[in-house]
């Protein structure tokens, strides 16, 4: 590891008389073991396999171990995308990871991948935009890239809601699983190529509807807290499913604009897979169709920063994106956050 004063102070990049392009060079995923399925689920609240289905389209979910942490699970997708990538972890600039349940408050889940993965070059922070985290850490990667600041970034989003889930409440235990995903991301010169345009939007307003009370400043753990279950998570599930409808069909108009691209231009579309219904309101609010729309939410439920990167992975892997083909993502989370990006792959 780099110790403070053991690297040559080096002059600033010269600025790019052009930004450069931000291309995907590779991606891993990587998910727990365990899984938990609407069967089990059966046995610990009162709630059927046939609700769960028919109102969010889940079936499992993954749930991490005990003593298994978010880094734990994230090394491995982060050593699956840098494969891929053929890049070394010395030659990592930076580490992005958007996450609100890492290892612990402080230090950030990404100090303790770059130590995990050797990067000793790469500064290093966490990124906290609920669900919309991986997004938000993109689209602050492709700023350092386009800049000239950084030449390669690790994008990284990892979360376990498990640890943060109140098992006995029916109305939010269902819906959350634990999972990793990870983007390598490199300067190219060619413009027109890799990230096209980013959207980012957040409405502070409506952090009532999803939020853990405890375990910061505002109420730090005492006994009282941890006996109250205010250290899971608090939803107001009807609230932020009509926002998450207006919010993503909000992200990919901008996406549109920015990039002065048409829906049929879009050859895959990657939405947060936080509940089937509000993808399909989705994307028939927006009449795009549903073939050209990636879910994989039957196998994972919302996992929240993990969940469009798992899925874009999985997409990569399986095919569906061809050298060319321009994708979507959008998401939407606490904060309230929202946002997306345009990829040209
Ligand atoms: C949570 C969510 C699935 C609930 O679905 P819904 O159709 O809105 O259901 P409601 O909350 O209106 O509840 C309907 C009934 O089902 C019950 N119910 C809630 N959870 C249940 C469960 N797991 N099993 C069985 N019944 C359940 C409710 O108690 C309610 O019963 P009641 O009518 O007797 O009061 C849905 O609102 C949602 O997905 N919201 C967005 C959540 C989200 O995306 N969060 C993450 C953001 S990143």
């Amino acid at each position: 590891m780099t110790k403070p004063g053991t690297r040559e102070p080096q002059p600033a990049p010269p600025w790019p008389a052009q930004p450069f392009s931000t291309v995907i060079v590779g991606t891993g995923a990587q998910v727990p073991e365990r899984i938990l399925t609407n069967a089990d689920l059966e046995k610990m609240v009162d709630t059927s396999d046939q609700w769960i289905v028919e109102r969010t389209g889940m079936k499992e979910r993954r749930i991490s171990a005990p003593g298994e942490a978010a880094s734990d699970i994230a090394v491995k997708a982060c050593e699956k995308a840098l494969a891929e990538a053929r890049v070394k972890p010395a030659d990592i600039d930076l580490i992005i990871v958007g996450t609100v349940t890492g290892d612990m408050l402080f230090p950030s889940t990404a100090c303790i991948l770059q130590q995990k993965l050797g990067a000793q070059r790469a500064a290093a922070f966490d990124v906290s935009a609920g669900c919309t985290g991986f997004i938000y850490a993109l689209s602050i990667a492709r700023q350092f890239i386009a800049t000239g600041v950084c030449r390669t970034v690790l994008v990284v989003g990892v979360e376990m809601l498990s640890k943060i889930t109140d098992w006995t409440d029916r109305s939010t235990c269902v819906l959350f699983g634990d999972g990793a995903g990870a983007a390598v991301l490199k300067a190219d010169a060619q413009p027109a190529t890799g990230i096209l345009a980013t959207y980012l939007a957040a409405d502070g307003t409506g952090g009532e509807h999803l939020y853990m009370p405890a375990g910061g400043s505002r109420l730090p753990a005492t006994v009282e807290t941890v006996q109250q279950h205010q250290h899971t998570c608090k939803m107001n599930g009807n609230a932020i499913f009509k926002v998450a409808v207006r919010a993503m069909a909000d992200a990919v108009k901008h996406l549109l604009r920015q990039a002065d691209l048409k829906l049929e231009d879009i050859k895959l579309l990657i939405p947060h897979q936080a509940n089937l219904r509000i993808i399909e309101a989705t994307t028939r609010l927006l009449k795009f169709p549903s073939e050209r729309v990636f879910i994989n939410i039957h196998k994972y439920g919302n996992t929240s920063s993990a969940s469009t990167i798992i899925a874009l992975d999985e997409a990569r892997k399986a095919g569906l994106i061809r050298p060319g083909d321009v994708v979507m993502i959008v998401a939407f989370g606490a904060g309230l956050t929202w946002g997306g990006v345009v990829i040209r792959f």
